[in-house]
């Protein structure tokens, strides 16, 4: 008999203690309101699970609905009107105004800086006129973005401009998928994607130009490029850096690049109205569908843009809306169409569309339409006072997407769009006294407040062996980068003095977090790395089981066809395999309440990454039924996530102690079998703390594979010699990481 303990005192453990006072403080803000909104959703996560909803079903169902939805709404504009009005469109732009002006000045300097209101036509004009002007004849005109979404719409926006088929002169490329061509002269793209750009071509040498947009948002990946960037423009006269920003923050880009030059957008902007409400609201949909009812009721024109959180709310918005709307006699009808990162493009794209003659338009999205995408017509905004953030949670000991009160700053932007093209109204679902005491003035950054695992790893490979030379435009805290560190030595990608070891260097090969890269690197020697490769791809997307209202029960009993007992890891490989057997065929994937699309994502996922194995020289070699061998690769890269039980089909945390608990969607629930030890992909916090994809393991295997976090208890010489050898480990890297404290330290105090 034996049992697997948690070792006490770790690194980890101890840096998060030193860092908790800072971290309360910085938290306290958020939590003020958190908690209040936690419980309101917490209700409704509660009323969808005894609906039997998992998340990615619901998101799955509701999309569904949607696309049914749209279909029902006509094109408004003919093919010709379109090209005709988009002309003038273009003309029409504030940049216009300017574009002589701007192109002077991006000729007589290397970098700028460009600040302009949102929607004055930064994103879709610079990179035209930059190719206009001949600059896409020594290398492609290239612009990033923080989020997908804009990255899509807007290069489907710049070719339809331009006249031009997507993904030839221009194209766009987001993870997993590459829309250029060898033609492509303007390609947008995910900063994340120039970034791993820049791990084959320092220099970038494709480019003549590079538009980083939306740099106010910080985004993780920007903020890093910001660092590389301004080391390839010195050794690169011939690239030009245009750094765009809605207006916040323009003189710390300025100072960053040397003092350069800011050039000004001359804005149109109208006056808005800013209604706050009298008293704190209880629940924000609740009050922005009576608020959006009101407005529409009034028979006063213009169109409503909604602010939420995120994709939930912003369905349950929807539905509401369309509910309470039809109770009212003779409503005038009202065109609601929801916008958020995981939406289907093409309903995405509903948002631009001008409604029918005569019906309210109403969009309600995510901060995505804060400055990334401009809806144009907006008159009313409806500010529910809330977004999402990753945000590393000490307590779960990873990222966490929740929701938070926005900034100050977001909070201007929102009610900002309204003024577009007229004066508008803001309505704030926030008291004055809110808006005053309770938000940050800005947004903390990304690399302030999340892990940095992965651009740990990138940077190591680029070479900056020291973290701290690093430039960053605003240091990340201390214990950031050291639990990145240790979670990455861990992983083994990082030896005792924070070197990038030869199985680090190979994951970096690899878009996917560290644990997901190294699975698939030490699936080959296990020999089972064409399955995990499968396991990794079938991760990689949005869950692709679909429960249709109505047969919820024939779904179920499918779904559980393809359960395996142990594992939802090896039932996404089974599923994946009956669907290869079937010869990829999208009715197979109907008939068993599977979604077509997502499969095909997998399979290009799929493709994606066995071509960087290919080339990484990795063998790629299936273990047919030995299916243990993969549960054991699982729990190599996971064993820093495992659960063990603790009593009828209650998990703790191996480490923390903290309860986690199987989702009801997971092959290992109800199933009359429950393991003593598991490992999970990660954890979704709703109601509960829910593991999502869970995989049985053995406990000797913790001890084996996570000899840091894990040991047998066992008597005698062995258990001694085996406990002073992991301590001589623990202390050689607590060590380093004691080096690398001090000199962050310091590198604080030069500053
Ligand atoms: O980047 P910035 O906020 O300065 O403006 P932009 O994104 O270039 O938007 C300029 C104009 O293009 C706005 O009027 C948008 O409504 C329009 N646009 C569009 O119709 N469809 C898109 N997918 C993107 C922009
Ligand atoms: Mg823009």
């Amino acid at each position: 008999d034996m049992a697997v303990v948690a070792r006490k005192g770790s690194a980890v453990v101890r840096v998060y203690r030193e860092q908790k006072e800072r971290r309360k403080a910085q938290k306290k803000h958020w939590e003020l309101a958190g908690t209040k909104i936690g419980n309101i959703l917490g209700v409704k996560k509660e009323e969808e699970e005894e609906r039997g909803f998992g998340e990615d079903e619901q998101n799955y169902k509701e999309s569904q609905r949607f696309a049914e939805h749209m279909k029902g709404v006509s094109e408004a504009t003919s093919e010709f009107a379109k090209k005709r009005t988009m002309k003038q469109q273009r003309q029409y732009l504030p940049v216009f105004a300017v574009r002589q002006d701007l192109l002077q000045v991006i000729r007589e300097n290397q970098v700028i800086i460009v600040v302009g209101e949102t929607g004055s036509g930064k994103t879709t004009q610079l990179t035209q006129y930059l190719h206009e002007e001949g600059y896409t004849k020594y290398g492609m005109v290239g612009c990033t973005q923080p989020r997908r979404v804009a990255a899509m719409s807007v290069a489907k926006r710049v070719s339809d401009e331009m006249n031009v088929e997507l993904g030839k002169e221009v194209g766009y490329s987001i993870r997993f998928e590459d829309c250029t061509s060898a033609d492509t002269v303007i390609k947008y793209m995910t900063d994340g994607i120039l970034l791993r750009e820049s791990l084959r071509e320092p220099d970038l040498d494709h480019y003549s130009a590079i538009i980083m947009d939306e740099a106010h948002e910080r985004s993780l990946n920007t903020d890093v490029l910001f660092g590389l960037l301004r080391d390839v423009v010195g050794r690169r006269q011939d690239l030009k850096l245009i750094v765009t920003s809605a207006t916040m923050d323009a003189s710390k880009f300025s100072n960053f690049f040397g003092e350069v030059p800011t050039f000004n957008i001359p804005g149109r902007t109208f006056p808005v109205d800013l209604l706050f409400a009298k008293n704190s609201v209880e629940d924000y949909v609740d009050a922005a569908v009576k608020q959006t009812i009101q407005i529409h009721l009034t028979g006063n024109p213009g169109d409503i843009l909604i602010f939420m959180p995120g994709q939930e709310d912003i369905e349950i918005t929807c539905e509401v809306l369309a509910e309470r709307l039809a109770e009212v006699d003779e409503a005038p009808e009202l065109l609601v169409l929801p916008i958020y990162s995981q939406l289907p493009s093409d309903l995405q794209a509903k948002i631009f569309q001008k409604s029918p003659e005569g019906i309210r338009k109403c969009v309600v999205a995510t901060n995505i339409a804060e400055t990334s995408l401009t809806v144009d017509g907006i008159m009313y905004v409806v500010d529910s006072g809330y977004c999402k953030l990753k945000v590393y949670n000490p307590r779960i000991g990873m990222d966490a997407l929740q929701i938070y009160p926005i900034s100050q700053a977001n909070s201007n932007q929102r009610s900002g769009r309204a003024g577009r093209t007229g004066p508008g109204t803001c309505y704030r679902l926030y008291t004055e006294r809110q808006y005053k005491n309770e938000l940050l003035t800005t947004t903390v950054p990304e690399i302030q407040r999340t892990n940095l695992a992965n651009v740990v790893l990138l940077l190591k490979s680029l070479g900056v062996d020291d973290l701290l030379q690093f430039h960053f435009m605003d240091p990340p805290p201390q214990d950031n980068i050291l639990n990145s560190m240790f979670q990455l030595w861990v992983l083994g990608a990082l030896d005792n003095t924070g070197q990038l070891t030869d199985l680090g260097r190979q994951m970096v090969e690899f878009p996917l977090d560290p644990p997901l890269s190294k699975m698939l690197i030490v699936s080959a020697g296990l020999g089972c790395s064409a399955d995990v490769l499968i396991i990794v791809s079938m991760l990689s997307v949005p869950s692709i089981f679909f429960r249709p209202k109505g047969r919820e029960e024939d779904s179920d009993n499918i779904r559980e066809k393809f359960q395996v007992p142990e594992s939802d890891h090896l039932t996404l490989l089974h599923v994946y395999n009956q669907w290869r057997v079937n010869k990829y065929s999208s009715s197979w994937c109907t008939d068993h309440f599977i979604h077509a699309k997502a499969m095909r994502r997998v399979r290009e996922v799929h493709a994606q990454l066995k071509e960087i194995m290919e080339q990484q020289k990795i063998p790629i070699v299936s273990c047919g039924t030995e299916w243990d061998i993969i549960r054991k690769c699982i729990c190599s890269a996971y064993f820093h996530q495992a659960a063990r039980l603790k009593g009828l089909g209650e998990y703790v945390n191996c480490r923390t102690g903290m309860p986690c608990h199987l989702h009801p969607t997971s092959a290992l629930f109800g199933m009359g079998y429950t393991p003593d030890y598991v490992v999970y992909h990660e954890l979704v916090m709703t109601a509960k703390e829910y593991m999502q994809n869970v995989t049985a393991v053995d406990g000797q295997w913790l001890a084996e594979l996570g000899p840091m976090f894990y040991s047998v208890k066992e008597s005698g010489a062995g258990r001694v010699q085996k406990r002073r050898q992991a301590q001589e480990h623990m202390s050689q890297m607590e060590e380093e990481m004691k080096l690398a404290q001090e000199s962050i330290r310091m590198s604080h105090e030069e500053q």
